[in-house]
């Protein structure tokens, strides 16, 4: 059996990213086995392979789904993703995002697992002196969160080096938008993504949203950010591992994924009336502290040597995506 017909061990693949991803790798061809606590994930979303229940941070469990499935390649969405909760609570991001993947990284290195694909983001870079930005831009993040994955990079170049796994870090933007089939989407609690929560004050599931800051330098006052639509994400993590695969070097590489366009709250806003037909109530905020003006990621790394492109780019198609979901899924 060679690695490509081996399963892929999926951490995470409960939660909003992973289910898409492990969605994507069946349609590819490989087994997806999701690993995950269900802390935030649902069960509901495993719908292309098993699911095994268990914590990352519980190395004999993670052995036993390894000793089981015989993964030829694991791919790491498990992780706490709310920057907030990481200043005040910085020592549970890094026992979950640090140890976690430490312990993972141990498991794949003494279970003979060959590649390595993380869930990386642009929080790792901070506060940009320029967009867009490139891989080079220098990585010096402002909270925990950021902190988090940035050492697991870095763990991730060291079992490289010193073990030979070959990894591969994703640093996405703003990740945006639903399974197209509308099979499964973005279903947080507590929800504090742009897009869903814009939705969430039109359709009168909250009463309002609030733009944090009206007066950046950018043409409406308001922050801009990149939005990349799941689906893309899904294709560029199969690419990775494909990628990975042929070169069979134990190499370690990071690209930025992002659409390559920004849009402000008020464009977020405006679209999400667009679509839905629905008036948005809006309260103007201060601006949150660590908010840049702009984030926009420069993505021709892995158009070059991955070879992907997104391809759902219109705000308005992410969105509708993201509200056709909206008015499937169970209420939060
Ligand atoms: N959503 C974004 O815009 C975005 C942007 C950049 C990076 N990321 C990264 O992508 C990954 C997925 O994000 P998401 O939005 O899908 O989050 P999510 O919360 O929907 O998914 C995370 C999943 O990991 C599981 N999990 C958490 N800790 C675990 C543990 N110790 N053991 C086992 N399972 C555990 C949760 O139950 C959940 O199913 C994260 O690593 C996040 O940091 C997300």
């Amino acid at each position: 059996m060679t690695d490509r017909d081996r399963p892929v061990l999926v951490t995470g693949g409960a939660g909003y990213i992973g289910s898409h991803i492990c969605k994507a790798l069946a349609r590819a061809g490989y087994l997806p086995v999701t690993f995950d606590n269900l802390i935030y994930g649902h069960e509901r979303a495993v719908k292309w392979g098993p699911l095994e229940r268990g914590d990352i941070l519980d190395r004999a469990r993670l052995d036993e789904a390894m000793r089981r499935h015989k993964p030829g390649a694991i791919l790491h969405f498990a992780a706490y993703t709310y920057v907030g909760e990481s200043v005040s609570d910085p020592g549970r991001y890094y026992r979950n995002n640090v140890c976690g993947t430490l312990t993972l990284l141990e498991a794949a290195r003494d279970n003979a697992v060959p590649y390595f694909v993380f869930s990386s983001t642009c929080a790792t870079y901070g506060i940009p002196d320029k967009v867009p930005l490139g891989e080079d831009t220098a990585q010096n993040p402002i909270n925990p969160y950021g902190e988090s994955k940035l050492f697991a990079e870095r763990m991730l170049r060291d079992f490289g080096a010193a073990h030979g796994i070959g990894s591969i870090a994703l640093r996405y933007f703003n990740a945006a938008g639903a399974d197209p089939d509308n099979e499964i989407g973005e279903s947080h609690d507590p929800e504090t993504h742009l897009i869903p929560l814009v939705l969430d004050a039109a359709s009168g599931r909250r009463e309002s949203i609030t733009v944090f800051g009206t007066d950046y330098d950018t043409p409406d006052g308001t922050c801009i950010r990149d939005y990349i639509h799941v689906a893309d994400l899904a294709d560029a993590h199969v690419r990775a591992l494909q990628h990975l695969e042929k070169s069979g070097a134990p190499s370690s590489a990071a690209y930025n994924l992002g659409n390559g366009q920004g849009f402000s709250v008020r464009e977020v806003i405006h679209a999400v009336e667009r679509v839905t037909g629905l008036e948005v109530p809006v309260v103007l905020g201060a601006r949150r502290a660590g908010d840049p003006a702009r984030l926009i990621a420069d993505s021709a790394k892995a158009r070059e040597e991955l070879g992907w492109e997104p391809h759902i780019h219109e705000l308005d198609e992410i969105i509708r995506t993201a509200w056709a979901w909206h008015q499937r899924e169970p209420r939060r």
